[in-house]
């Protein structure tokens, strides 16, 4: 795993955008897979400047992003779907046929899932998959416990992930649905390149089990030490609990300038 710790979420994600921006521009058939949440949206903001300023074309990107709630239909204003148009895609010129979602309302979700799947396997796989992580140090909603080698499925939501998320349904827990579709671990790992992003002191316990404790699927992150090109952009405080701090910082500044971002 390689842990890039900048000062402020910000500019960590400015440098994950720079990353991504160097993919489009070499392949622009890129296909992206992409999280919703808090955490990517400086990234998203920074690719929308990027789009507008200096030209970065999204028109042959393919994307797919990991999750979605399962009961909530595309246009209710908390659908992760919803989330996507309103913070990216409508400021880019993705195409509408080549963006992917789980369908929250499929009527034969193990069907869905498959098809899922397929799709993403049909484009040749995805070739940079952001991450963000829970605090429980699931990705995606592969919370604890979730087999390391799941594929896309219904996942129920634990009590805690609720509790998290309702304040996207004006604080009211009974409105978060309770099941979610989710790419699993194994789609995840799939990924020919993995981004995972995390911000804040409430990130720190849940960033160090996933770097530097055992793999376990208790820290569902934690199998990305298994993952061939993973990388980890922190800022300071969700990298606080690191022991390792300081040799990342190092690693990080003593990189030959050819593998620079
Ligand atoms: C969202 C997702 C989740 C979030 C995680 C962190 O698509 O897959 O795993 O990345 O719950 O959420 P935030 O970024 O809101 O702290």
């Amino acid at each position: 795993m390689e842990v890039i710790i900048q000062d402020s979420a910000v500019e960590s994600c400015h440098l994950a955008a720079r990353l991504i921006s160097k993919q489009v521009r070499a392949y622009p058939q890129s296909v992206l897979g992409l999280a919703t949440g808090s955490t990517p949206l400086p990234l998203y903001q920074e690719l929308i400047r990027m789009h507008r300023e200096e030209g970065l074309d999204f028109s042959k990107v393919t994307t797919f992003n990991l999750d979605e709630y399962v009961g909530l239909p595309r246009a209710h204003n908390q659908s992760y779907f919803y989330f996507m148009q309103r913070h990216l895609f409508q400021h880019l010129n993705v195409s509408a046929e080549k963006i992917h979602l789980p369908d929250g309302m499929a009527d034969d979700i193990p069907a869905h899932c498959a098809a899922y799947e397929a799709k993403i396997k049909e484009v040749g796989g995805i070739d940079i998959q952001i991450l963000g992580i829970g605090s429980d140090g699931h990705i995606a909603f592969n919370e604890p416990s979730s087999s390391l080698a799941s594929r896309t499925r219904i996942k129920t939501l634990t009590e805690q992930t609720i509790a998290d998320n309702a304040r996207f349904f004006n604080g009211d827990q009974s409105q978060v649905p309770r099941h979610c579709i989710t790419m699993g671990i194994g789609t995840i790992m799939e990924a020919k390149v993995n981004l995972l992003l995390a911000h804040g002191s409430g990130k720190a316990p849940a960033v160090a089990a996933t770097v530097e404790g055992p793999i376990t699927s208790m820290v569902p992150a934690s199998i990305l030490q298994h993952h061939e090109r993973a990388k980890v952009f922190l800022d300071e405080e969700a990298a606080a609990h690191l022991k390792l701090h300081d040799y990342y910082q190092w690693v990080y500044h003593e990189k030959p300038s050819w593998q620079k971002i």
